[in-house]
């Protein structure tokens, strides 16, 4: 067979290690040949290809990023885009294709699915928000960096005295601010499923600086004030019909400062949440989720997302992958309260 594959939407720690996984076992276990597809659905737009033989993915396995290039291209919103898709698939001879990403990037492999393109899903995201799976690779790595974080800035709100308000990503699911947040012992975690009241957190500031100790404050950057709106870099939207969060953190510190009287500062970590090496776990789940894709394909069982249920990989109807997102349940913020302030 001749297996295309793609990588597309944010770039996320482990892309590469499923290129590899994906390669290796297509090459040298089923003898296919795969063809990598540039800067996500573009590649297919626009026809642009990288061979991917087994020197391409020798030493990529601990690679941040993705070899391949990514976009948050969309074909259904690009004139003529998915016929361009259907003609590149044609001319290349693609018997298959593996789609790696996440709710957009599989909502098109879903959608390419029903209209007959033969496509195999694989979940990323830093998030951690597509319902079918336990876990996406990305996101293990995503909270250790906001961990190490949290960790470094306590130092110097603990000797300034200052409160300090992370700001994290995870878009409209909290699992990056809550994992992070009690990873690294956060005075008070905010994500977006839930709205907070901006008195309660004072309070809980307050109560923390009374004990002689400086509050570190993790919200998500979708996060919302009880009667207020989510904060947005900017107003304009992707191909996927998404806002660009970000400024919350600044917004609350301002807010914080004016509340109890401290010094407040805001961090936001961005785009170091995605960068940068996978951990062991990442490396793990990528690879696994890479062996398992191609394993489907060469069933010719489309249609398809590889999916991590416990400890076992699956496989998921990519329609039931990207039917909903999987956010935080109120109940994990309750547990997590009691530590708060
Ligand atoms: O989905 C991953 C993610 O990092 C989100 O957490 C964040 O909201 C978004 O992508 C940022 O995207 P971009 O890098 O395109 O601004």
């Amino acid at each position: 067979m001749r297996v295309g594959v793609l990588t597309g939407g944010g770039d996320c720690p482990g892309l590469n290690a499923v290129l590899r996984a994906v390669t290796r076992k297509g090459i040298e276990i089923y003898g296919h040949e795969v063809v990598g597809f540039r800067s996500g659905w573009q590649g297919l737009v626009d026809d642009l290809v990288m061979p991917l033989g087994l020197d391409a993915v020798e030493d990529i396995l601990a690679r941040g990023g993705t070899i391949l290039g990514s976009s948050r291209t969309n074909p259904y919103t690009v004139d003529g885009g998915v016929d361009r898709v259907r003609r590149t698939i044609a001319a290349r001879e693609i018997d298959a294709l593996i789609a790696i990403g996440g709710e957009d990037t599989l909502g098109v492999a879903e959608r390419l699915t029903s209209e007959g393109v033969p496509v195999v899903g694989v979940p990323k995201t830093i998030d951690n928000d597509l319902d079918a799976t336990d876990y996406t690779f990305g996101f293990d790595t995503a909270v250790h960096i906001a961990t190490e974080a949290i960790d470094r800035l306590r130092t110097t709100a603990e000797s300034h005295h200052r409160a300090l308000v992370v700001e994290v990503m995870g878009r409209h699911a909290g699992w990056i601010a809550l994992h992070s947040g009690l990873a690294g012992g956060a005075n008070v975690i905010l994500g977006p499923e839930k709205r907070f009241s901006v008195p309660q957190v004072c309070e809980w500031v307050r109560r923390r600086f009374e004990r002689q100790y400086a509050p570190i404050i993790v919200v998500a950057e979708g996060a919302i004030p009880e009667g207020g709106e989510e904060v947005l870099q900017t107003g304009e939207r992707d191909a996927f019909g998404h806002v660009r969060l970000g400024g919350i953190g600044q917004w609350l510190a301002e807010e914080l400062a004016e509340c109890t009287g401290k010094e407040s500062r805001a961090v936001v970590l961005g785009h170091t949440q995605r960068g940068g090496t996978p951990t062991a776990y990442d490396r793990v789940l990528a690879t696994r989720f890479g062996m398992h894709a191609i394993d489907a394909v060469s069933e010719g069982d489309f249609g398809e997302m590889v999916a991590l249920r416990g400890t076992d990989i699956v496989r998921v109807p990519l329609a039931e992958a990207t039917a909903k997102l999987k956010t935080v349940p109120l109940e994990r913020y309750a547990e997590a309260e009691f530590l708060f302030g």
